[in-house]
């Protein structure tokens, strides 16, 4: 049953993020925003919940070559890999750039667990910086190839590392290419993570059958768009289920109603991916819409959808 409508200003539109207050729940996704600045044009950064930036590394990269996107039904295929500006270059160059009282979360992206350390203390007592959020979607070299967030004890040994480096809210990213997603999100809850982020974008690959060859040189990429939705749902549910972490969603999410869906799922905050593509002020309108949907149904708080979904017990 929903209480009397309220007026959208009667709304409290604030979340707490495992440490990192947010003046809303809407963030935007790593690698779809740039490093912030290049999407002040179309609306103003601080009506956002908060922006996590493109993924760091120690050294600058270049990434895949092309082709490295492609069009997918209902969604989009990237194996654009590690391009970035570097840790150093982000601290000295990127943040300075962005206006005042915008809410940054740094996001980590490395092969070795050492070398994660290294990008999270470059990361930590750097002012502007909120949280930190640490991609496990990473192959790891030394176990050749498979990623961090594949492998319950690499994941273990990854979370309790940068937890040890840093006193920042720490966010976990995790793969949604695992079977058991509740195993992962309890890993991160022992080791000490603040939060997690769930999903990266789905393993994926698409042919080109007059040329016989894979349409990305990288042959695998990424998935992601409103394709995976009812995946990224499935999972933040599962792990809302498994741990009292704060999640925060991601996957495929073009509208107010898709991010109260993962609201209702037990997602703390979500995160917009791919349509900033389509429309780079989505973000600012999926703010208004949460609290215009939180007022119609008399949630006085947007933090009071968090889990709010009817479901038969099981
Ligand atoms: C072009 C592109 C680049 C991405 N780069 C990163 C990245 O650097 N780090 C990361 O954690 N996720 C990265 N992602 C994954 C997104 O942050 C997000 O988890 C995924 O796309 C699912 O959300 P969406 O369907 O809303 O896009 C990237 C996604 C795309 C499409």
């Amino acid at each position: 049953m929903s209480a009397a409508p309220l007026r959208p200003e009667q709304v409290d539109p604030r979340v707490d993020l495992g440490g990192i207050a947010l003046r809303n729940a809407v963030l935007t996704a790593s690698g779809t925003f740039g490093y912030g600045v290049e999407f002040a044009p179309f609306l103003d950064l601080r009506r956002l919940g908060g922006f996590v930036a493109k993924s760091l590394t120690l050294e600058p990269r270049h990434g895949n070559p092309p082709r490295r996107i492609a069009e997918a039904p209902s969604g989009m295929l990237n194996a654009i890999s590690l391009e970035n500006v570097g840790v150093d270059a982000f601290v000295r160059d990127k943040l300075p750039a962005l206006p005042e009282g915008v809410t940054v979360v740094a996001s980590v992206f490395e092969t070795e667990v050492e070398r994660y350390v290294e990008v999270v203390k470059r990361l930590t007592g750097v002012g502007r910086i909120a949280g930190l959020e640490v991609n496990a979607s990473c192959p790891h070299v030394k176990s050749g190839g498979i990623e961090f967030g594949q492998n319950p004890a690499l994941l273990a040994q990854l979370v309790r590392a940068v937890r040890r480096a840093s006193a920042l809210p720490l966010l976990v990213k995790l793969s949604p290419n695992v079977t058991d997603i509740g195993e992962m999100a309890r890993v991160c809850e022992g080791e000490g993570a603040s939060g997690i982020s769930l999903i990266n974008s789905v393993q994926a690959m698409e042919v080109d059958v007059e040329s016989r060859r894979p349409v990305l040189s990288n042959v695998l990429g990424g998935l992601s768009g409103p394709a995976i939705r009812p995946i990224a749902l499935r999972m933040v549910w599962q792990a809302s289920r498994a741990v009292r972490l704060p999640l925060c969603g991601v996957g495929g999410i073009e509208s107010a109603a898709d991010a109260v869906k993962f609201l209702l799922c037990g997602a703390t905050a979500v995160q917009v991916g791919t349509s900033n593509y389509l429309n780079p002020a989505i973000a600012g309108e999926i703010v208004d819409g949460i609290v215009a949907y939180a007022a119609r149904h008399g949630f006085a708080r947007v933090a009071d959808l968090v889990g709010a979904l009817e479901a038969p017990p099981r």
